[in-house]
């Protein structure tokens, strides 16, 4: 079985479709983009495979276990294989950026012994141990982002997340991010990655699955960014058809 699978996965908030029978496959070490504009489905389908979310209909497997049935003891365990960089789960401003990492492991029951040369370590992936004691209003733009990642990387997952992960970031600080994305994943992780950063996704050529108003259009290996993202007309197709489905 793959990695990750979803089945026909539909997902409503308050009776409005956010995902519409979605399923697609990913493959144990795949580097995947997820693209879409704003609103298009993107985090929704990531905070499924980390089980934040559970689906209207269908089902999620991750390493060969259905989620919707998952104990919620069970949950630490199951997330300590996925790291997750994300905006949304922004750094505590209180804590420096060692005690913001430390943070994530105990968050996952993996705090302990071992812990603080694992921090190191992650610091060192990816270049900030210099910043080990500094406050993140004291760090750039780039160094935040990294730290970000640094969080998402101490638990040493099996799978990598990252949504959005240039989001806040100047073009070149935009693309280190995403070499160092890109070195994580050659050391043996499955990658994925929403973004809509468009130059980024053609340059990297890697599979890109397309989402537009929660449906999946399109999904391609070796791709270029896919314009139907972005498309109205593809926009106002898609939800066409979804009106009819329903009406019938
Ligand atoms: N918790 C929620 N409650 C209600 N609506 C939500 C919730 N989360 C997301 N949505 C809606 O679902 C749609 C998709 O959101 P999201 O997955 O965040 O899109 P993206 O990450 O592609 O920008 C949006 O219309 C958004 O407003
Ligand atoms: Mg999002």
């Amino acid at each position: 079985m793959a990695e990750i699978v979803f089945e026909h996965v539909t997902k409503e908030f308050n009776g409005q479709i956010v995902l519409d029978d979605v399923s697609f496959r990913i493959e144990k070490g795949e580097f995947v983009f997820i693209i879409g504009k704003s609103g298009a489905g993107k985090s929704t389908l990531l905070n499924m495979i980390t089980r934040q979310l559970t689906p209207t209909e269908g089902e999620v497997f991750v390493f060969g276990a259905p989620l919707n049935t998952m104990k919620e003891k069970e949950l630490p365990y199951y997330r300590r294989r996925i790291g997750v960089m994300s905006q949304d789960m922004g750094m505590l401003e209180g804590m420096t950026v060692y005690e913001n990492i430390a943070l994530a492991l105990q968050a996952v029951e993996r705090a302990g012994r071992g812990m603080k040369r694992r921090i190191m370590e992650t610091m060192g992936l990816v270049g900030i141990v210099e910043k080990a004691h500094a406050y993140p209003r004291e760090l750039s733009g780039g160094e935040q982002a990294r730290m970000l990642l640094a969080r998402a990387m101490a638990v040493d997952p099996d799978i990598l997340i990252a949504d959005e992960p240039t989001a806040n970031l100047d073009p070149d600080t935009a693309w280190d991010m995403m070499l160092l994305l890109s070195e994580i994943h050659r050391s043996g992780k499955t990658l994925i990655i929403s973004s809509h950063a468009r130059e980024l996704v053609t340059v990297m050529r890697k599979r890109v699955i397309t989402l537009v108003a929660g449906a999946l259009v399109d999904d391609e290996k070796n791709a270029v960014y896919n314009h139907k993202a972005v498309d109205i007309f593809e926009e106002r197709r898609v939800l066409e058809e979804r009106n009819k489905k329903l009406l019938k």
